[in-house]
């Protein structure tokens, strides 16, 4: 992967492209600061006629709708707001058709557009709405978290939550444009940011040890909101995903890698209800780490590894442990049979993605399932002794 470097680019105004070239669903990611303020020029710019129905949610609105909302006005392209409850329970089926209704009042048409400004709930939420109203409309990512910004934005999943699991509903719909304002980032929550972090040093562990190596050097830069350092986490990791997207759209393999650290964080999310215990980046931490430990117990990767991104992760502040959760402590076996329901199953095979070091993840069904069990005894038992 190229490395980009940055020096005093970022200033406000500043933009970086990148382009998802999918054959008939070509578009591009901006990255930028204060670019928020020309979301409407840019849409009407890059994506023709089209009014535009914005979904949000409560927090994000109260700090940002009014200036997406004037900028679409500038352009005639403001259509009207839908504003939920933020939080995962907002992705389900109620919300989900309230919100197609809401749409339908609101008149969009089929040449309009949905524009999903929020983070990874609004984003998927909102989008799989857009794939199904009137059979498809196009629609805009503005993502205002760091997870949505560099993972859940691009790529075009869309889905909602059911009790069965996350995001077993849904479809794959490309967006027409994504828009990332890094300057929205200042009113994410710390722990938000922390936890968005963990994907963004999840691009570096697949497959660019470099990037893993600066970011090491850099990351308090990204939490000190410098431009030049975000512009630069951002931009790398969205090239990285736009990268596996390109290779293999609807996930039959390479993209799959993108899941590092999830087949662990999903269950993790499960076992924890969705709640506050521990939120998806926090999952995604404690997924990497056992990932790698997994790895090595394989022998597939060198001791060390490990160690060493869990000293980063808890260093920016993130769970790694599993006795890092708080609340009663988690099942080994209920962690087993949450993971034997993931999507990724395949011929009751669980596919895992595992490493041969920093930035060299793999995947493979491969996997003895009792050293996995090992593992998570040892690793639920962390901590109860004390
Ligand atoms: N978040 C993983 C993917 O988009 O494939």
């Amino acid at each position: 992967m190229p490395s980009i470097v940055y020096s005093n680019v970022a200033q406000a105004g500043a933009q970086r492209k990148v382009r998802i070239d999918l054959p008939g669903r070509e578009y591009e990611i901006l990255i930028g600061v204060g670019i928020l303020n020309d979301a409407g020029r840019f849409i009407a710019q890059r994506l023709g006629a089209g009014l535009c129905g914005v979904v949000s949610d409560e927090n994000v609105a109260g700090h940002h709708l009014k200036t997406l909302e004037a900028s679409m006005r500038a352009e005639g392209r403001f259509k009207g707001s839908v504003v939920l409850r933020p939080g995962e329970a907002t992705k389900r089926f109620g919300e989900l058709e309230r919100l197609s209704e809401s749409l339908l009042e609101m008149g969009l048409e089929r040449g309009d557009l949905v524009v999903a400004f929020g983070g990874g709930v609004i984003g998927d939420l909102a989008a799989f709405a857009a794939s199904i109203l009137r059979r498809g409309v196009r629609y805009v990512q503005i993502p205002t978290s760091l997870l949505a910004q560099v993972d859940s934005s691009v790529g075009g999943k869309t889905g909602i939550n059911t009790r069965q699991g996350k995001n077993l509903i849904g479809t794959f719909h490309q967006p027409s444009l994504v828009i990332a304002d890094i300057d929205v980032l200042k009113t994410l929550p710390e722990r938000e940011m922390r936890a968005g972090y963990a994907e963004v040093a999840k691009y570096g562990l697949i497959g660019d040890a470099e990037f893993f190596a600066w970011l090491e050097a850099n990351w308090s830069g990204v939490f000190a909101h410098e431009p030049d350092v975000l512009m630069k986490a951002v931009e790398t990791s969205v090239r990285a995903k736009a990268a596996l997207v390109i290779a293999d759209e609807k996930e039959a393999g390479q993209r799959g890698l993108l899941n590092l650290g999830h087949t662990f964080g999903h269950a993790l999310e499960a076992a924890t209800g969705y709640s506050d215990r521990l939120l998806h980046g926090e999952g995604v931490s404690i997924g990497v780490v056992l990932a790698f430990e997994l790895s090595e117990r394989l022998g597939l990767c060198e001791r060390g590894s490990a160690r060493r991104v869990a000293d980063h992760l808890s260093g920016v502040g993130l769970p790694t442990l599993i006795s890092d959760i708080s609340g009663p402590p988690l099942d080994a076996e209920e962690l087993i049979r949450l993971m034997a329901q993931d999507k990724k199953v395949r011929q009751g095979r669980m596919t895992f993605v595992l490493v041969r070091g920093i930035g060299k993840a793999f995947l493979t069904q491969a996997v003895d399932i009792e050293i996995v069990r090992s593992l998570l005894l040892e690793k639920c038992g962390e901590g109860l002794e004390n």
